[in-house]
Order: structure tokens, then sequence, then C-alpha cells
């Protein structure tokens, strides 16, 4: 492999990060071809890999999204599922489901059998497997800026309310200016940035409708 290939393929395997433009792509899915840029400006994206089509934990995780598509959708949200299979066995499996248990996924799932997502997203973790993308989850904003990303190993399914939840979090701390503090949930107190001057610092001391653990510590309600 010479230099230039070399640099390509790191690329390829390069992690995107928090806060990188979400690199676009086009691919073939189960409601036909997408690119990543022709999704609606206004909308969050949650995308996701699976293993395997036919495998057990990837089914349940797949019910779990498709069951629970109408939170996904109060909160502003296209689903975009991924493996590297073919759409024949993605086609096979929706069904199979459909016919098992009743639950119908109803989103787009990729076909990336040339790993060009998967690669370009690390989904593709070597040391994990070669040939299955591991459990990933991206939350891309409407600007098509990755806010947050989950990655889970083969052996592991993923925790559906937390995927609600850090969407949930996510958009109500840009909507608000504000952090969420460990386990925050809709309805909980949110956390107001710490001041910077000390004439913030002073309305901070001052201000009683703040519950106050201390003068950079404090929350409120929304
Ligand atoms: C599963 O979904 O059960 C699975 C898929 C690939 C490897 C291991 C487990």
């Amino acid at each position: 492999m010479n230099t230039i290939e070399k640099v390509q393929e790191q690329e390829f395997y390069s992690m995107p990060r928090i806060g990188d433009q979400a690199p676009d792509f086009e691919a073939v899915t189960t409601k036909g071809k997408i690119k990543l840029s022709d999704f609606a400006k206004d909308k969050w994206i949650v995308m996701f890999s699976h293993p395997a089509d036919f495998t057990p934990v990837c089914t349940t995780e797949m019910s779990g999204f498709a069951t629970r598509k109408n939170e996904f959708d109060a909160l502003n949200t296209e689903l975009l599922g991924l493996s590297i299979d073919s759409i024949h066995a993605h086609l096979g499996w929706v069904q199979n489901v459909r016919e098992n248990t009743g639950v119908y996924f109803d989103f787009p799932i990729i076909a990336d059998l040339d790993m060009k997502v998967s690669k370009r997203y690390g989904m593709l973790q070597p040391n994990e497997s070669e040939t299955a993308a591991v459990r990933a989850v991206f939350f891309i904003d409407p600007k098509k800026k990755i806010r947050l990303i989950m990655y889970y190993p083969l052996n592991v399914g993923r925790n559906m309310n937390e995927i609600l939840r850090a969407l949930e979090a996510l958009q109500t701390s840009d909507k608000h200016k504000v952090a969420m503090p460990l386990d925050w949930k809709k309805g909980d107190k949110v956390i107001v940035g710490p001041p910077k001057t000390l004439d913030e610092l002073n309305e901070r001391i001052a201000d009683d409708s703040l519950e106050k653990v201390d003068w950079y510590l404090a929350k409120k309600n929304l």
C-alpha cells in the first residue's frame, strides 16, 4: 500500500467526533435511495447501525426503534438504520419480524454492502468485528452536525430510554441554553451555566429563584 492509499485508509477508518459536520453520503435503503444532505433541514436524525439482520439482539433493538418511532416523531426526528447486509436480507428480516410479532420497521435501513458509510462513520471497528458494524448511534442535528455518539459492542443491546432521553436533553439544552445534570429527564431542573464575570457572580448570588448548591452549580425549573 502506498502512502496515499494509507492516508485514504486512515481517513476511511477515522472516527467522526462530536461537533463535526456529519459526512454526507448516498446509500440504498429499504425506502429507496437516500442522501444524508437531502433530509429535511428542520429535522434531527438518529442514525444507528446493527451488526446483522436475523440476529437476536438486533431484532430486539430494531423492534424497540420501531415500536417507539412515535416518540422520535414527536421529537421531530427521523430514524435511519444501517447494517452491512443486502436489501434482500433487510426486506426478508422486516417481513419475518412483522409476521412473527406484528412489529414493522417503518424507517429506512441502509444496505451498506460496500461498507462505505460504516467505515466513514467509524461503525466498523475491526478488533470487535471486521465484517459487521458495531451498535452505533449518531445524533445529528438539523444543521447536520454530529451532537452525540454512542458505540456499543456486538453482545450488548442499547437502551431505548437513554437514546430518547439523550435526544430530548440535547434539544432542550439547545432551546433553553442550559445544561443537563446527571440522569436529567423531562420536567427535572436544569443547570444554569456558571457566571463568567464578577457582575454575573453577584447576580447569581442575589438570585433567590435558583436552587444553588454553590455559586458555580445552580439549577432552575424551565
Ligand atoms: C445479535 O444481534 O444477537 C448479534 C449479532 C451479531 C453478533 C452477536 C450478536
